[in-house]
């Protein structure tokens, strides 16, 4: 029987991205799914911290085996700027509502006019519980940052993000194309190991 595993979020996008490259080695259940429907704290100052923070919130609540994830875009000339405020960064900086991709694009752009060194990554956290054993594991993409949005496909800062050794952004790819490098698929890969090493 596969053992059920819930990952801490309800964005149908990740779902999807990481059942993809799990496949059926395990059944992979959201939030809704298990009748979680409050708004999960995310105040930590890292991304590891905000993926701790969520695994065990929801794994202490629902008493379940359970992972969740917490992304970043860092953006090298930006001191890895938008970072642990990727979702709201624009609001963070007086721009907007939070969670808002076209707010955080618009500033991020703005930030990096006339900007030569577009270097940036993508950086995924997953913490893990299972019995209780705490573990985190991480996923890097390195790329840039485009200087207009291409393509729209994925979601967040995708049309953004051109991969090393691309010529597309994230946004341009299929999400086969992109969930064969993304940083949440080497983060999910690495979780799979640990999986793994503990059924
Ligand atoms: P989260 O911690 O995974 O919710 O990610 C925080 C923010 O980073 C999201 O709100 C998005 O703006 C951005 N983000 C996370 N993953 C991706 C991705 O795969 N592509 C583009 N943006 C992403």
């Amino acid at each position: 029987m596969q053992e059920k595993l819930v990952f801490a979020t309800n964005n149908a996008h990740k779902i999807a991205e990481v059942r993809a490259i799990l496949g059926d080695r395990r059944q992979i259940l959201s939030l809704e799914e298990i009748g979680c429907n409050e708004e999960i704290p995310e105040t930590a100052a890292t991304i590891e911290g905000n993926a701790l923070q969520k695994a065990r919130w929801v794994s202490q609540r629902f008493d379940c085996d359970c992972f969740a994830d917490d992304t970043g875009l860092e953006v090298e000339v930006l001191g890895g700027e938008p970072g642990v405020m990727s979702a709201r960064y624009a609001q963070a900086n007086g721009r907007g509502g939070g969670h808002d991709s076209t707010a955080n694009s618009t500033l991020l752009l703005e930030r990096m006019d006339g900007i030569a060194n577009r270097k940036a990554r993508f950086r995924t956290a997953i913490a893990l519980i299972i019995a209780g054993k705490e573990t985190i594991v991480e996923g890097v993409v390195n790329g840039s940052i485009a200087t207009a949005p291409h393509g729209t496909d994925g979601f967040g800062y995708d049309p953004l993000f051109i991969p090393e050794g691309e010529t597309k952004t994230f946004a341009e790819m299929s999400p086969t194309e992109k969930n064969a490098i993304s940083h949440r698929r080497r983060a999910t890969e690495a979780l799979l190991k640990v999986l793994k090493d503990n059924l």
